[in-house]
Order: C-alpha cells, then structure tokens, then sequence
C-alpha cells in the first residue's frame, strides 16, 4: 500500500494528513493521498501562475518534445497505472490496461494536431478595409484548473493536461478522490519525464472539503470539469472562472425501431448499459421500443446478459462492484421504486455489499424514477411505447442532453429521428459512446456546456490574439 504525495510546484508535499482510498472489491485501503489544507491549494495556484509565462514562451515542438517524452513514460509504465486503477475504482485489470493504451492514443492525435493550430489570417476588404490584414493566433489562456471523475481518471485526466500544455497553459488538477492514486501517480510520472517547475500541479482532498477552496482561486483562467451535474452546477455558480467548459451526466436512450438486426442491437445495448458495471457517463441508460420489438428484443437481452460474469475486477470479471456502498444503496432505492411501482425485473436485482447483478426492469412507466434519473450502476429499464413521436418526445423530456442511439436499418428513417433528438451526439445501429477520442464530445442541457475532443479542446484551452497591420 503506497503513500502519494501531492505534486506542487515540481516538489511532492505532504503536510502530515493522509487520506485513505478504500479498494471497492477488498473493502481495504489501496492507497493513501494527501489532503492538502487551503495554503497548500494557494501554492499550487501561484505555482502554476508563477510557471505559465515562460512556458508558453518555450517553442511549440520543445512543448511537444517534452509531452512526447511523457507519454513514453506513462506508457512505459502502463501495468502499474492499470493495477493502481483497478485497486481504487474496480475497473476489471483488462479495461484499466485498454484505458491507458487508449489514452496515449488520443496524447499523439493531440500532440499532432497542435502543430496545425495555424493562425487565421485575413484582410478587410470585404468590408472595405482594404489597408487591414489581420493575423489571428491561439495563444494560452493562463492557468487551468483540470477536474476529473473517479471512473476514468487516467483518460478524463490526461484529456485535459495534454492538451492544455501543449498550448502553452499550466495545470492544477485535481481528480476524484476515488482515482487519486492514479492522479498522483499521473504527477510523479511527470517528474520523471522531466516537466519544468509549476507547470504541473496535482491537489488532492475531499472534494467536499477543498472543492470551493479550489475553484474559487483567483489565478485559474479557466476550468474544466467532468462529473456529475451537481457539482458541475455547484461551480457554475460560486466558480471564479466564467471561461467554462462542464462535461456532466447522462440518461443516454437507445430507442429500437425495427427488429431487423436484433442480434447485434441486443449485443450493443447490453454492452452499452453494463460496461464498466454501467458507470460511463455514456452508458445506455433506458431502452425505448415498441410491445412488438420488444417481446423479442428482451429475451436477446437475457441471453447476453446471462453471459456477463460478476465478481472480482482482478479476475476480469464484466460486472464488478460499484465505487462504493452510496452508489449502491442509490441503485436499490431505483429498483425497489420501480418494483413497488409494478416494474417487472427479469434478471438480477442482487445486491451483495456494492457488488450488483445485470438487472434488466421491464413495462417501466415514467412515473418511476428508473426512468429519469441516471442510476450510475449496471441496471437497464426497457420503457414500451408504441409511437415513434412519442419515444422522441420521451427521450427529449429528460433533463440531460449526452449521447442516445437509434437502431434501425431503414437508415433515412434512423436519420430523421436522429435529427430531433436533443443530445450532443446520437450513435445510428450502435451503442452510445464517446470513443473514438478523436470524435468532438460534448453534451447539451443538464449534461454540459462545451466541447472536448482533440481538436476542440486545443481550441477551448485557447483565446485569439489578434494583429492587425494596416498599410
Ligand atoms: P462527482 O462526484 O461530481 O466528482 C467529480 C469531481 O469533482 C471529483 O474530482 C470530485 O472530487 C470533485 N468535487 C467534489 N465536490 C467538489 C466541489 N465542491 N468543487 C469542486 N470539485 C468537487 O462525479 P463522480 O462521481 O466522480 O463521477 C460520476 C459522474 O460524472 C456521473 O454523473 C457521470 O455521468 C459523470 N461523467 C460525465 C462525463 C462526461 O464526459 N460527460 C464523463 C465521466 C463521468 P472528490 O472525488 O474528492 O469528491
Ligand atoms: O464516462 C465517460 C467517458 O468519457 C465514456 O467514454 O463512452 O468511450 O466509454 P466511452
């Protein structure tokens, strides 16, 4: 069991305080961070302030060389980055390794795109400013603040660092507390690739108890945040920065509209709804579809759900315990709602500790809970409705606005519903996803405001400045 110390201004601290990081699977610590107090938390800041002028200064292709030597060195140490992860979050060993390898593929697909952010350069004359010539960069905003979840806290983590240094920014980050050893580890493995002084800082604590302290620091220019939808609007409100970019929850529908392919429909929704236990902001979190289809598509469900094993993340099991005993106790509390409500649950409903059997809930009626909130664990409400107007409209009435899938062969019909769907992205004939992490990724209404991506993060973490010649 490992002891990490916070990362400030290229040095590790600890001040004497230990927070303990609890193993979901063992119910024992995997690790210790340190809890940072409010001074420690201003260090970082000024560190980071102290650090951004000289480099952004440095040239592109050195941020690049260095960034590129980092992401050597985090994949150098991918297995021991993948172990940490599965111990704190109980993401299967297998699924930790693919997060990393994943993640130093967006790092190069970012690294590249950063030496084409080309100035926009262009004259008046269109507006009868013929003398003008304008030259319009993307220079650095400053300091960032990079706040990412316990679920994927190397990918979500690095899809923010990366990007904002190689544009010049520095960074405080601060990830979840479950996922905090992989964010320090994040930091020390930045050491020794030999990142400068202060233009990496990595604060660690309970959100609940230095969360305001961080996103209220006067030096941050910008904030990025992924998590839940009231924390997101928690720093909407009381945050310091106004440059925002919130990457929030979900209740991802997959509306079924033909049974032409139900096989595959039936494999990609149950991989869509129980990957990583259904703990994916992006995970299929209600299915809508008609009696017809469904009185088919369910016992497809069945079947690939029966195939999911459940048990221990280090045995690679598909379904492993939720991050911790709230999670679960949230979870039973939808499934009860449901059941009191007449909901019909077709498999699972077990419940050992936080460890939750695939649940399927059939004949889920918009009175229940299940069928609006986003549960964050490895249940699947099916809702029937007859009318395609109706599914949009159900889909479109709930308060988030991430991803949803249409399955249907008849591609022009998949098309027009598509388009009345309000979410950032809708998946036709597969499972709502945000890889492939070169795709723009954002969600609308409750479930964010922004974009990340490749390409829109380096514009997000970036402002013009322009110069104007005249002549
Ligand atoms: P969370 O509870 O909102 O926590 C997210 C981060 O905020 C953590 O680092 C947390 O630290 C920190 N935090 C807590 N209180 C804070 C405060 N007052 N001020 C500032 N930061 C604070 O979310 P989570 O449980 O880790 O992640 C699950 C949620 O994230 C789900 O709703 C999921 O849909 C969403 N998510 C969205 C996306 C997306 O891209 N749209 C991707 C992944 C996850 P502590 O852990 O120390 O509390
Ligand atoms: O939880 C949110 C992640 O960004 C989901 O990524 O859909 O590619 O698994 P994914």
């Amino acid at each position: 069991m490992k002891e990490y110390k916070a990362l400030i201004n290229g040095e590790f601290i600890n001040n004497g305080e230990w927070l303990e990081v609890l193993d979901p699977f063992k119910n024992e610590v995997a690790g210790k961070v340190t809890a940072l107090k409010a001074e420690d938390i201003e260090h970082a800041f000024k560190s980071a302030r102290a650090a951004q002028e000289s480099w952004e200064k440095t040239d592109l292709v050195k941020r690049i060389e260095l960034l590129h030597n980092f992401r050597n060195v985090l994949l150098k140490n991918k297995d021991e980055i993948a172990a940490v992860m599965t111990s704190e979050i109980s993401k299967s060993l297998k699924d930790s390794l693919t997060e990393v390898v994943r993640t130093v593929e967006l790092i190069d697909f970012t690294l590249e795109e950063a030496k084409r952010m080309e100035p926009l350069s262009m004259t008046g004359e269109g507006m009868g400013a013929k003398n003008k010539i304008g030259i319009f960069s993307r220079v650095a905003k400053g300091v960032i603040l990079a706040i990412s979840p316990f679920n994927y806290p190397f990918n979500l983590a690095l899809a923010k660092i990366v990007p904002a240094l190689v544009m010049g920014n520095t960074v405080v980050f601060k990830p979840a507390t479950a996922g905090s050893l992989v964010g320090a580890l994040i930091g020390e493995l930045s050491i020794q690739a030999n990142f400068p002084k202060g233009i990496f800082n990595v604060v660690t604590g309970r959100g609940r108890e230095i969360g305001d302290i961080i996103t209220t620091n006067k030096e941050i220019d910008m904030i990025s945040f992924t998590g839940s939808v009231s924390i997101g609007n928690n720093i909407k409100e009381k945050g310091s920065s106004k440059d925002l970019v919130l990457e929030l929850g979900g209740k991802d529908p997959a509306l079924v509209l033909d049974d032409l392919d139900l096989h595959n429909y039936a494999k990609q929704i149950v991989d869509g709804a129980f990957g990583y236990s259904g703990q994916r902001c992006t995970a299929i979190k209600r299915v809508i579809t008609t009696n017809k289809i469904a009185d088919k598509l369910v016992p497809l469900l069945i079947d690939n759900i029966n195939k999911l094993t459940v048990g221990s993340p280090y045995e690679n099991k598909d379904i492993t315990p939720v991050i911790d005993q709230k999670s679960a106790d949230f979870i039973k509390g939808l499934v009860d709602d449901a059941k009191t409500k007449k909901a019909k649950i077709l498999v699972g409903n077990k419940f050992e500790k936080n460890l939750i059997w695939p649940t399927l809930i059939d004949n889920v009626t918009l009175d229940m809970k299940v069928a609006w909130e986003e549960p964050f664990g490895p249940i699947l409400p099916i809702i029937r409705i007859e009318d395609i107007n109706e599914m949009i409209k159900i889909s479109n009435d709930s308060n988030f606005g991430l991803q949803a899938s249409v399955f249907c062969k008849d591609i022009s019909l998949a098309i027009q519903v598509s388009k009345k769907i309000k979410t950032g992205t809708v998946n036709i004939n597969g499972k709502s996803q945000r890889g492939p992490d070169c795709f723009p990724f954002l969600g609308i209404k409750d479930s964010g405001q922004g974009v990340q991506g490749v390409k829109e993060s380096l514009i997000s973490m970036t402002r013009y400045h322009g110069i104007v010649i005249n002549y």
